[in-house]
């Protein structure tokens, strides 16, 4: 990195610092940004003085690899450190000169492409530039320190029984850790969150999806034995969660300040099953084995819209973190 740069990165990483410590001490530490498909644009305050940078990366994502069916095949993903004051003036500035970025690419005009942008959630000062930018809200990963009570474990003031005076457990609901002899019920409930978070834009089902989805749920069983749990009804899976140890989610450990993080992966419960506590109980089991497998932090994505995860995930302890904003296809970036 030349040196002009190098001072600016450092410089305005100290500042983004500071900012991100008093918006939400979950934040990490902003590091380097990434290393981009061309040197990092600038964007000039008032003063003269940078007041902010965006590293753009493209992303090919293969179609032989779940990934492609949890977003689009090509990816422009802009990531941004802004210093403040004026964090909209400096959004709009980057955006304004990553959209003729994009104009340029041939392959940022095809159908199957996404510009997108990580924001930290509590940032909201800065929304209105993405809007304005024609960027849409479609995901968010929300995160919970260990041992957080959910809203669902505290007493509430009102006459209808909280989920707190619910059972945690139901008549005949057993959960359990799931095997290898569960992979058919496993892979079954996974593409059951392919095809219900397809409805928002949070999954893209390829023809691909259902042999790649059953071939990492065998993997992921034989390989991490004891981070998949089945609730089963009388008998009969009614409901999974999938969680990533740490050692599988360091892909995303970065968004969020250092500790043991875990990404819980999949939440399905079946839509006649829904409504009756099954979700919030097998989460609660959940918990409190990552609790007691000394689990700092745990995040998840939900989509925006889908309106059942969102207010389940807050009342299960979660809250956003980050929101992933996106213009699908690229070309409608502006
Ligand atoms: C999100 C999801 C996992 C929630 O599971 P669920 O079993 O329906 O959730 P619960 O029943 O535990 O809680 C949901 C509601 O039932 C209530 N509830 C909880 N325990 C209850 C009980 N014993 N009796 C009656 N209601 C109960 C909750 O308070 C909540 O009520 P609300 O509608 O007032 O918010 C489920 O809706 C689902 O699978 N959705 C589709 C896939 C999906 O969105 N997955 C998450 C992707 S991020």
């Amino acid at each position: 990195m030349p040196w002009v740069i190098r001072d600016v990165v450092d410089d305005i990483n100290k500042a983004v610092t500071k900012r991100w410590r008093h918006l939400d001490p979950l934040l990490p530490e902003p590091s380097d940004p990434p290393e981009g498909c061309m040197p990092p644009l600038l964007a000039l305050g008032d003063n003269g003085r940078p007041s902010g940078l965006g590293v753009c990366r493209h992303q090919y994502v293969a179609a032989d690899t779940l990934a492609q069916t949890w977003g689009a095949a090509t990816k422009f993903v802009l990531s941004m450190r802004l210093r403040g004051p004026d964090i909209q003036a400096a959004a709009d500035d980057l955006l304004t000169q990553w959209c003729d970025h994009l104009t340029g690419q041939p392959a940022a005009r095809k159908d199957d492409t996404a510009a997108v942008v990580n924001w930290p959630a509590r940032d909201v000062t800065g929304v209105p530039a993405l809007l304005r930018h024609g960027l849409q809200p479609l995901t968010v990963i929300a995160v919970r320190p260990a041992g957080r009570p959910s809203p669902a474990d505290r007493p509430s003031p009102a006459d209808r029984p909280s989920p707190a005076d619910r059972p945690s457990t139901q008549p005949g609901l057993v959960i359990r850790p799931a095997g290898l002899d569960d992979l058919d019920a496993v892979a079954e409930l996974e593409l059951g969150v392919v095809r219900y978070d397809a409805n928002f834009g949070g999954s893209i089902p390829r023809p691909a999806t259902e042999a790649l989805v059953r071939a990492e749920t065998r993997a992921a069983l034989a390989k991490r034995p004891g981070w998949t749990w089945l609730a089963e009804q009388d008998g009969q899976p009614v409901a999974l969660t999938v969680v990533e140890p740490p050692a599988a989610a360091t892909w995303i450990a970065g968004m969020t300040r250092t500790g043991a993080t875990a990404y819980l992966q999949t939440m399905f419960v079946r839509p006649d099953e829904r409504g009756g506590g099954i979700g919030a109980a097998l989460v609660r089991h959940v918990h409190g084995v990552l609790d007691a497998r000394g689990i700092d932090l745990t995040l998840l994505h939900y989509s925006q819209v889908n309106p059942l995860s969102p207010p389940f995930w807050h009342r299960m302890g979660y809250r956003p973190l980050w929101s992933t904003w996106e213009a699908r296809p690229a070309a409608t970036l502006r």
